[in-house]
């Protein structure tokens, strides 16, 4: 046996139920939204994601899948989306046909991670970005459509978290902030604090290792650092939140582990999901498209994790498959008119479902039980040579002889009543 590769995993019957629905929702929810659906491909060039996610994170210095082709070109696996968004969006010069684009994305991502619950090394990400609009009531709807999300899969204890990382103008005077403040303990701190120091010292508020946490927590606060403008703009999300009454508390460590926010920040916390957890997470990056070659327009947006989502759905969601009919056959003749049948209930949009091999009737009822089918037909005999069939109401346990010609309407009526 070769088995599949550490921390990828394949989603079987049982479980895939439970991803389609958390797919159905969430392309429902983004067209309702005004979203449309872009598919960019899963490897792109390297430098997309030194120069759109960072070179001072973990991804690009830690996590990323790349090789060199048989061209001689490197190549990455995308770890997100952002950056293929933007891409996109510049190589097509969107802001033309969209000056107001709103766009949406769904897709695995792979990131060289250490495995655990929630963290996988292939996960899958919808993505969400909104390129020219800077209005504070474009963050507050993104923040809403990320909410309403959640809400809508019906996960419970969510919670939303906001921040504001300010902008080119104000973050330089919180960095130097950040730094007279950890002044002497910065030696205390571990050795990826230390690079993160001299870096992009922002990413000190990343730091997970508990002896670090007690300097950290007393580290000066970025909206205290806000420019006039950055500080009107985070006033105005949260005005909005309330006003639609949407439930937030600031966390001034989300700074998130991506390096072109800008502005707003946000994360939706799971309490279901142990250490992983945020469900997702995204925010403002003002800055982006143009580094990317791209016009002066400004972005913003998410990713959720569609495993933590499904991880995060309450039991028996994604189950309800619709009903199922059950074609049973007697006999040769019987057999022939049943496969003829089967096929008609499925033309007609009626999920439908026979044993191939021939069994007794016994065996073929049993069956229909085990598939808990709504309704079963049973064809052949004496009363096919009549022209007709019988419709046999599973739930109820009675049955009756309906004519053949007439018996996908009758079938229609049983299962849709
Ligand atoms: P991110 O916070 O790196 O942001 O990822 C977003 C979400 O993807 C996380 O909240 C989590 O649910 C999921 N995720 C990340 N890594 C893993 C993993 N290894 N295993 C399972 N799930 C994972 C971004 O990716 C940004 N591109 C979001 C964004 C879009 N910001 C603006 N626009």
């Amino acid at each position: 046996m070769i088995p599949a590769i550490r921390g990828t995993h394949d989603i079987l019957p049982g479980q895939v139920e439970r991803w389609q629905y958390v797919e159905r929702i969430a392309h429902s929810l983004c067209s309702r939204y005004g979203y449309v659906e872009v598919r960019t491909p899963v490897i792109e060039r390297e430098e997309l994601f030194a120069k759109g996610t960072g070179e001072t994170t973990d991804i690009v210095q830690k996590e990323m899948y790349s090789f060199e082709d048989k061209g001689g070109e490197r190549i990455t696996l995308r770890p997100e989306a952002t950056p293929s968004m933007v891409r996109a969006y510049v190589e097509h010069s969107l802001e033309h046909a969209l000056p107001a684009a709103k766009l949406y994305s769904m897709g695995p991502m792979f990131r060289y991670e250490r495995p655990q619950k929630g963290r996988y090394r292939q996960f899958h990400q919808l993505d969400v970005e909104v390129f020219g609009l800077q209005d504070p009531a474009v963050d507050a709807e993104v923040i809403d459509l990320a909410w309403s999300l959640v809400e809508a899969l019906g996960i419970p204890e969510a919670e939303l978290v906001i921040n504001s990382v300010g902008c080119a103008e104000c973050r330089p005077r919180f960095q130097e902030a950040l730094l007279k403040a950890l002044g002497d303990d910065l030696p205390k701190l571990c050795q990826d604090c230390q690079r993160r120091a001299k870096t992009n010292p922002l990413r000190i508020y990343d730091c997970k290792v508990p002896a670090d946490q007690p300097i950290i927590d007393k580290l000066p606060h970025s909206v205290d650092y806000l420019c006039e403008s950055c500080a009107t703009h985070f006033t105005g999300v949260q005005g909005h939140l309330d006003q639609w009454g949407i439930p937030w508390r600031i966390s001034h460590r989300l700074v998130r582990g991506l390096d072109y926010y800008t502005r707003t920040t946000f994360e939706v916390l799971g309490r279901t999901l142990g250490a992983q957890n945020a469900l997702l997470g995204g925010g403002r990056y003002d800055g982006l498209v143009k580094s990317l070659g791209g016009p002066d327009r400004t972005g913003i947006g998410f990713a959720a994790g569609l495993e933590r989502l499904v991880l995060a759905l309450p039991e028996g969601r994604g189950a309800e498959a619709p009903p199922v009919v059950f074609v049973a056959a007697v006999g040769d003749d019987g057999r022939v008119e049943a496969l003829k049948l089967l096929r008609e209930l499925r033309r007609a949009g009626i999920s439908a479902a026979m044993e191939f091999e021939a069994r007794s009737m016994k065996a073929q009822m049993k069956r229909a039980d085990r598939l808990k089918a709504r309704a079963a037909v049973i064809v052949g005999g004496d009363e096919l040579a009549r022209g007709e069939v019988t419709l046999r109401d599973m739930r109820a346990g009675e049955q009756r002889a309906v004519s053949r010609s007439n018996a996908i309407q009758s079938v229609k009526t049983l299962v849709e009543g």
